[in-house]
């Protein structure tokens, strides 16, 4: 499913961001310009990855 319209950003791109240790949306938008450009992706880009990272391991040396 995308979450991101603009850039093509789908759910499983923001799960693998967060496997990788992105945590935050700022985190997103600089790995994958997640709400940056109509902006009207970020509440469910943010549920997105908080459900992600309830499940996703946090990678070594990473800070949840
Ligand atoms: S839908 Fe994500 S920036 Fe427009």
């Amino acid at each position: 499913m995308y979450v991101c319209i603009c850039h093509a950003v789908t759910d499983r791109d923001v799960k693998a961001a967060a496997a990788q240790g992105i945590s935050c949306m700022s985190g997103l938008c600089q790995s994958l310009k997640v709400g940056s450009q109509c902006g009207r992706c970020a509440k469910f880009a943010q549920e997105t990855l908080d459900k992600a990272l309830e499940k996703a391991p946090v990678a070594p040396g990473k800070k949840a």
